[in-house]
């Protein structure tokens, strides 16, 4: 028989097979990756590729690329089913090599695809899920040869997928039977970690879908993804139900000191939580809630435990000691009352110390500073603060009391971030006036329009990003001072500045309905909250022994919203090149995904965290001097030059 040369592209392996090999096959001899569930059946479309350079016309009509019409019959069956596929595109394993050609394999048939990230200095995901399909045909039983329905199928798994030693969950075998006599001995099964089976059905099953958590304690946010794509297909969030037992976490662990069994009660009420939020999911992308098959969380360590029934009374107090900094794995949904496939497997990252969680562990996965030499800083800002500072050599994490100003609690006009709240503000250095926007609309107060675009919603307050930004040009329009004191004397020359008790403040918004003010009080929270961030960064500058990180992520759904250039201003952050600062939203939630979408990361952080140095801000003597240092704007002596240039 003659032979043919054979090239893929993008992976440029190539070798020489005897013309009549299906491209599949030859695929598959030198390595290439290439996506299948059908195992070559023809049925699943997962192994198309573009013929894209060749000499086949020699080679008769049944060149696989030259004449583009010519199908095999599993390809004209297919299409029958699915529809024409893209011009150019062919069943790699229905389509056999009749001469030289360069097949291409596009990143939609790669089972390793890349999933792009928007930020040039963060890594891409690549695609390699726990579970996975695989479609098989299974003897039917024969009295001469007995051997047990779920051998067969392991066989049948083990020749045509080289899967061997699988396990089988209890429950997959209570369903086994009718699965292969419903399907006439064809079934998919999902297996989890190339070592057990987890699911079967009937016939070829195409999607398969998981489920990445951020349980935060004021929201739940949650993404559903197809396992064999990548894609985000629904997002949903919702407000964490055990707010009713406190705002903030250490009222929770309150409530259960107090309260026997209430840890019991706040563990169902987030399950019950999780619940809605699937089904939420599962509706708005059009699938059963069965259909989901893995779930990730992360969380801080108090709403970590609670979700996995760990009473979190030792997070309470002094050692702030965890149940286990070990990553959750393995367990069944039905374990934690998740009513999703009852097979799924869930997986919590590992938490890193009593004030320092699995959405910490998130977020240093998404940001990855373990990859890179530039000192990083990662802060995630919510109710306390988050904090790791590091690179490739050493990580050092601590967990900073901010309190929730920057969410808007504790500002007389504070809230969170919703329609309605201000998010953006300008203050004119001469007249004193305030330009603002709120959320909803995208214009500013002072363009045509304005109001009718906010007449749905009102202006209702200031969320934290906006109160970044008001206390920042408060301090560049010369209102406060660099300790943050309002100067009462602008008050005999203009309006906006009024006596409030026995200091002053400033007036953003007067009109009939309300007044939206700053005073004295919130310029000192917002002073307190960020001196704190700033203390706890610093300290790990110290231990780490640098004067200036060279890159800085701000987490958290406020670290979202926040201009970067307003939180240096503000001394928020330590001094950094403007252009190497990046808001980068829900890390944690991120990590989440990544560790839903690639089995290996998961191992990759639990051995980055092992080696993270914890740093208990509390005991640190020198904390108190920086805390100090921090309240004045931007800080006492740091002489942030970046910032000046
Ligand atoms: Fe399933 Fe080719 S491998 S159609």
């Amino acid at each position: 028989t003659q032979d043919a040369l054979v090239v893929f592209t993008p992976s440029g392996r190539r070798g020489r097979f005897p013309i009549g090999t299906p491209v599949l096959q030859a695929a598959r001899a030198l390595g290439v990756d290439i996506d299948s569930v059908c195992g070559g059946r023809g049925i699943c479309g997962r192994c198309q590729v573009v013929l894209s350079e060749g000499e086949f016309a020699k080679h008769g009509v049944n060149s696989c690329a030259s004449n583009l019409s010519e199908r095999s019959d599993n390809e004209q069956a297919w299409e029958k089913t699915h529809g024409a596929m893209s011009p150019g595109r062919r069943l790699s394993c229905s389509t056999t090599v009749l001469g030289d050609v360069v097949i291409d394999v596009p990143a939609d048939s790669q089972v390793h695809r890349q999933i792009v990230r928007k930020r040039a200095e963060v890594r891409d995901i690549e695609l390699d899920p726990a579970v996975r399909l695989y479609y098989v045909e299974v003897q039917q039983p024969d009295m001469h040869v007995p051997s047990s329905d779920l051998r067969r199928l392991k066989e049948a798994l083990d020749f045509d997928w080289r899967l061997t030693n699988l396990q089988a969950d209890i429950r997959v075998v209570q369903e086994l039977q009718s699965a292969l006599r419903q399907g006439e001995w064809k079934v998919t099964v999902a297996v989890v970690d190339s070592e057990r089976i987890i699911a079967v059905w009937p016939g070829l099953r195409e999607k398969v879908y998981g489920m990445a958590v951020d349980v935060g304690s004021t929201t739940i946010a949650a993404h559903l993804c197809d396992l064999q794509t990548g894609e985000v297909v629904a997002s949903a969030g919702k407000m964490n139900p055990q707010i009713r037992f406190g705002e903030d976490l250490m009222s929770r662990v309150s409530y259960v000191m107090m309260k026997p069994g209430g840890d019991g009660e706040m563990t169902r009420e987030v399950r019950a939580a999780l619940n809605g939020l699937a089904s939420e999911l599962a509706a708005e992308a059009g699938i059963r809630v069965v259909d989901i098959l893995e779930a990730t969380f992360v969380g801080n360590p108090i709403m970590h435990h609670l979700l996995f029934g760990i009473n979190p009374i030792e997070l309470g107090g002094a050692p702030f000691a965890l149940a286990t900094d070990e990553a959750v794995t393995g367990l069944w949904a039905t374990e934690i009352d998740l009513h999703i496939h009852p097979n799924a497997r869930i997986y919590a990252l590992p938490c890193i110390a009593g004030h320092v969680g699995a959405d910490t562990a998130g977020a240093i996965l998404s940001e990855t500073p373990y990859l890179t030499d530039a000192m990083t800083l990662i802060v995630d800002i919510g109710t306390n603060a988050e904090i790791v500072l590091g690179n490739r050599t050493r990580l050092l994490a601590a967990s900073s009391p901010t309190g929730p100003a920057f969410e808007g609690a504790q500002i007389s006009c504070g809230q969170r971030a919703a329609p309605g709240a201000m998010e953006r503000v300008r203050i004119d250095p001469v007249t004193l006036e305030p330009r603002f926007r709120v959320i909803g609309s995208e214009l500013w107060s002072d363009e045509a329009g304005f109001a009718a675009a906010t007449a749905a919603t009102g202006i209702t307050g200031i969320c934290g990003s906006g109160i970044v930004e008001v206390i920042a040009e408060m301090y560049l329009a010369g209102i406060i001072d660099q300790d943050g004191v309002i100067d009462g004397s602008l008050a005999q020359r203009n309006p906006r500045i009024t006596p409030n008790g026995r200091t002053f403040a400033y007036t953003l918004v007067e009109t009939d309905e309300r007044t939206l003010q700053i005073t004295q009080n919130d310029v000192r929270a917002i002073q307190l909250a960020k001196a704190a961030l700033y203390a706890g960064v610093r300290l790990l500058m110290d231990k780490m022994g640098v004067e200036r990180v060279e890159r800085i992520s701000l987490a958290g759904a406020f670290g979202s919203h926040i201009d970067v250039k307003y939180a240096m201003i503000l001394g928020l952050i330590p001094d950094c090149p403007l252009d190497h600062v990046a808001a980068v939203g829900n890390s944690a939630g991120t990590g989440a995904r990544i560790a839903l979408l690639n089995r290996g990361r998961r191992e990759e952080i639990e051995t980055v965290v092992r080696r993270v140095d914890k740093i208990e801000t509390a005991v640190e003597p020198s904390f108190q001097q920086y805390f100090v240092d921090a309240m004045a704007i931007p800080h006492k002596s740091d002489p942030f030059l970046n910032l000046r240039a």
